[in-house]
């Protein structure tokens, strides 16, 4: 059965889960205050790199089963089912979540519900403000009980944001304890082709749902940060963090994903929701209970600092050293330079005094609003010509599958940092490059 249904934020998760409840065959209005967006998304264009998610958006604002707005009230108006898609930052100065963008929409939509709504909030917030949302929807909606919030957290991953939105591995709703039901059977209608797949469906407490998805993000950060601590021993010792990670994950209890160790974990989720989830800790009084992700987040840090300090030992100083970056964006297929553990690096290099030519395939442009002050490079070839060391921070296919015996005559010396254990090393150091890994063959 089709749902009407908005979808507050047209970012990397809102316009995903727009153009996704379109092709689950619901009628659908995205809603964002950035009228230049709205009228890209209007056009059938997606604002950032998504692989696939063009064509999806382009097929149902065609079929007349999408649109965009920038006015909440047309959204009141049209659907019954509202997600709330918006972004959750890191505050400044601080590491607590900023909620003022779900907060913003809860007061700007919750006066307009004047008939029976179910609101589904999907961004990620902090335990214990779906409760509090809750009240003040009850407060300040016209329908009063007869609209029901609940928590649907979601976990896509960037790169992968149409596959993981139409074919999630688990659905998780929060629900108010005290008036079970409704919301269960909207999300159930919502969700029907999911649910027909055996799509793991857990219905839980607003608290838990909360904390499932920061628990989540911050299990994987913790299992990054495990491999990269164990790759500083390695480093000290000659030891091979990528065989080592090859034999532990084929221990089933620990598994071989998340266990590249390299730069580290960036993006707008991970290094933020970690930040949120201490500083919600220590507002609950159980800071000690989640100590152990500052040392996550420190190891995760230290990485990058490390890749700055490997260069300028390869090159014995940095002044005036002429160096390439390949990758900005914090994980391939992806333009998304929040956070990113490449274009730290890079800007870090750059500070201390090098000559840093950066390229990535997509978020060139994104990183040069952050860091004008570097040189960016159409191609990968131009940003290595002449280079003093190549260093491969974003692991996008083009440079995994780079020829390094025909690199080494555009560069001036072939030194490589793998800063992503992505190369096929043996290749590498046979066409002659001194080659260094993270965590490996240390030297
Ligand atoms: C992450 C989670 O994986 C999603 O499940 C979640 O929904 C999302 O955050 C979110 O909260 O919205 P994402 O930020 O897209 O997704 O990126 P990941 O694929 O998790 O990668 C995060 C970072 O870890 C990247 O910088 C990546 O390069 C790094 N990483 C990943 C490693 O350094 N090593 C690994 O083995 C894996």
């Amino acid at each position: 059965m089709s749902e009407r249904i908005s979808v507050f934020g047209t970012g990397y998760l809102g316009a995903t889960h727009a153009a996704g409840m379109a092709e689950l065959g619901h009628e659908v209005i995205g809603v964002d205050i950035d009228p230049a967006k709205i009228a890209r998304l209007s056009a059938g264009e997606v604002p950032f790199y998504e692989p696939g998610l063009p064509e999806l958006l382009k097929r149902h604002v065609d079929s007349g089963r999408l649109r965009f707005t920038t006015d909440v009230h047309d959204a009141a108006e049209f659907a019954d089912v509202h997600f709330i898609g918006v972004g959750t930052p890191q505050v400044r100065g601080g590491y607590a979540a900023d909620v003022s963008q779900v907060e913003s929409v809860i007061e700007e939509l919750g006066p307009l519900l004047t008939r029976p709504a179910t609101i589904l909030g999907k961004s990620t917030v902090p335990v214990g403000t779906a409760e509090r949302l809750a009240a003040r929807l009850r407060e300040i909606a016209p329908a009063g009980d007869e609209v029901d919030l609940g928590w649907n957290p979601e976990f896509l991953r960037e790169g992968f944001a149409v596959q993981d939105t139409l074919r999630p591995d688990r659905l998780v709703l929060g629900i108010d304890r005290d008036r079970p039901g409704r919301v269960e059977q909207v999300a159930r209608r919502v969700y029907a082709a999911m649910l027909e797949r055996d799509t793991p469906f857990l219905v839980t407490d607003y608290a838990t749902s909360e904390l499932v998805k920061v628990s989540a993000n911050a299990f994987l950060a913790t299992k990054i940060s495990f491999i990269n601590a164990i790759a500083e021993v390695c480093e000290a010792t000659g030891a091979d963090v990528r065989d080592l990670a090859d034999a532990i994950g084929h221990d089933e209890r620990i598994g071989r994903k998340f266990l590249g160790a390299g730069l580290g974990f960036g993006g707008g989720c991970l290094p933020k929701d970690i930040r949120a989830f201490m500083a919600r800790a220590g507002e609950l009084g159980v800071d000690q209970a989640l100590a152990f992700l500052r040392e996550v987040d420190g190891v995760n840090m230290r990485r990058r600092e490390h890749a700055v300090t490997l260069a300028e030992r390869m090159l014995g100083g940095l002044d005036g050293a002429r160096i390439a970056v390949l990758g900005a964006a914090f994980k391939p297929d992806s333009d998304d330079i929040r956070d990113s553990p490449a274009l730290d690096v890079a800007g870090g290099l750059h500070l201390r005094g090098a000559k840093v030519v950066v390229h990535d395939p997509e978020a060139n442009a994104n990183a040069a609003r952050i860091w004008p002050t570097l040189t960016y490079a159409d191609d990968a070839l131009e940003a290595c010509r002449d280079a003093e060391l190549v260093i491969v921070a974003t692991e996008w296919k083009q440079f995994r599958t780079l020829d390094p015996q025909a690199l080494t005559s555009i560069v001036a010396s072939p030194r490589v940092i793998d800063g992503r254990n992505c190369l096929p090393s043996e290749d590498w150091i046979e066409a002659g490059w001194e080659y260094r890994g993270m965590g490996r063959l240390a030297g």
